[in-house]
């Protein structure tokens, strides 16, 4: 199976979990290669939210960038990856990527996606959203990202947080071909036994879909 390479950016909105079990996730696999880039104020949220130090999180990573190397090899379309996901995305790094301010290697990483039309995907975290941000959103959608905001999905009935981030970015990567079986329930359709009552991975109905 040929290399996958996938950047992930973590910038500072609340959620840096999701970026760090993504690197683990990744890390897990054959044949994928990760470059990290993670914004100033997504390290002080790593810190805050989850007690890792930097050298704890650039471990889970193939490679890793600074956010300000703007001449990082990933800054560049003719370096090739299949795509990017920011997890978590601050509202502020996606009005960048809406706008096409590349000032940061994340947004530029972005940018190169965009416009090479690999894949990104926001994962988008503030509440509640004024106007701006929903037109944002739109913008970005319109020029190709994918916002997908880190939403549990209580139909798969999460047990732990880890639950509930496990499935989240299982999903995501699913969208890139990755082979996230194990963590990612298909949705059997309602009328599976038991489904109702007793949850879907209890009854050995995930990846049935
Ligand atoms: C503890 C903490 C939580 C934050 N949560 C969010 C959030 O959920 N969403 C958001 O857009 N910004 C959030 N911010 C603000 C961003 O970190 C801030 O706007 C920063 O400038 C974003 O820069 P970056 O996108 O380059 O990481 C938070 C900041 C802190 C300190």
């Amino acid at each position: 199976m040929a290399m996958k390479k996938i950047i992930i950016g973590i910038s500072g909105a609340s959620g840096a979990v999701y970026g760090v079990h993504m690197l683990k996730m990744l890390g897990g696999m054959e044949n994928v290669q990760t470059h990290l880039i993670v914004s100033p104020a997504g390290w002080m949220n790593i810190r805050h939210e989850l007690g890792m130090d930097k050298r704890a999180v650039r471990a889970l990573a193939d490679h890793v960038h600074k956010d300000g190397d703007i001449g990082a090899c990933i800054a560049s379309g003719s370096f090739r990856v299949d795509g990017m996901v920011i997890a978590p995305c601050s509202v502020k790094t996606m009005a960048s990527i809406a706008n096409g301010i590349c000032g940061t290697l994340i947004a530029r990483a972005a940018d190169v996606c965009l416009k090479e039309r690999r894949r990104l995907v926001l994962m988008v975290r503030e509440t509640p959203l004024h106007l701006g941000h929903i037109r944002n959103m739109a913008l970005v959608t319109e020029i190709g990202a994918i916002v997908a905001p880190p939403v549990p999905a209580f139909y798969a009935k999460p047990k732990s947080i880890e639950d509930m981030v496990d499935q989240t970015v299982a999903n995501i990567l699913d969208g890139f071909g990755l082979d996230i079986q194990e963590h990612l329930l298909r949705w059997p359709g309602l009328k599976q036994d038991g489904l109702q009552q007793n949850g879907l991975k209890q009854n050995g109905l995930k990846d049935k879909g």
